[in-house]
């Protein structure tokens, strides 16, 4: 059973809020209860320790999504379901991410900033938007959306449960599961 189990990187790429996050927890549930090795590599978790030395500058994220690229790559071909939860706002970078990783579905969580902003789930828009945080994604910082992404789920429209049933249905039409 996961002896055989194929390696794969879901890559989720979204503004802060979007629910990179919430989605990918309710794939993580579902992959392992099939069975499959899984490792969650978020955000919020991975900048508390690999790259709790960085900060937000496009040198810095970039350096951040590099360094989960090696890690996502590491387990990808040791057979790991990884699933990356990152804003990696910048196109070129998460194409390097896509090549070094191989098995790399794109997962584009897509909602407006004024939704991420209306949620508000960290209060970290309410600071951006009165200038308190500088360089802040879609606020004063760009995000490039992706162009060609294996998924898109639409989180203002769709429930975490219905987002999580997409990308395990393409996961399946697709052979990784
Ligand atoms: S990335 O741009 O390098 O991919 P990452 O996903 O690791 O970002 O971290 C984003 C999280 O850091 C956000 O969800 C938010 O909680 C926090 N954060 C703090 N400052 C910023 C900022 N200036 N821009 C975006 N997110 C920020």
């Amino acid at each position: 059973m996961s002896s055989s189990q194929r390696g794969f990187t879901l890559w989720f790429t979204g503004l802060s809020g979007s629910g990179k996050t919430t989605v990918s927890r309710i794939v993580e549930r579902e992959l392992r209860q099939r069975g499959l090795k899984v490792e969650p590599l978020d955000g919020d978790i991975v900048r508390q320790g690999l790259t709790r030395d960085l900060g937000f500058s496009k040198e810095d994220r970039d350096k951040n999504i590099e360094r989960v690229t090696f890690v996502a790559k590491l387990l990808t071909r040791n057979g790991v379901a990884v699933l990356c939860s990152f804003i990696s706002p910048y196109r070129a970078q998460r194409q390097i991410s896509r090549e070094e990783i191989g098995e790399f579905i794109e997962v584009y969580v897509e909602c407006s900033v004024e939704e991420c902003a209306a949620r508000d789930v960290k209060g970290l828009y309410a600071k951006a938007l009165a200038g308190q945080i500088p360089n802040f994604t879609g606020v004063s910082d760009p995000y490039e959306a992706p162009e060609h992404p294996e998924i898109v789920i639409r989180t203002a429209q769709e429930t975490p449960e219905e987002s999580a049933a997409i990308i395990l249905g393409y996961l399946e039409q697709n052979g990784y599961i």
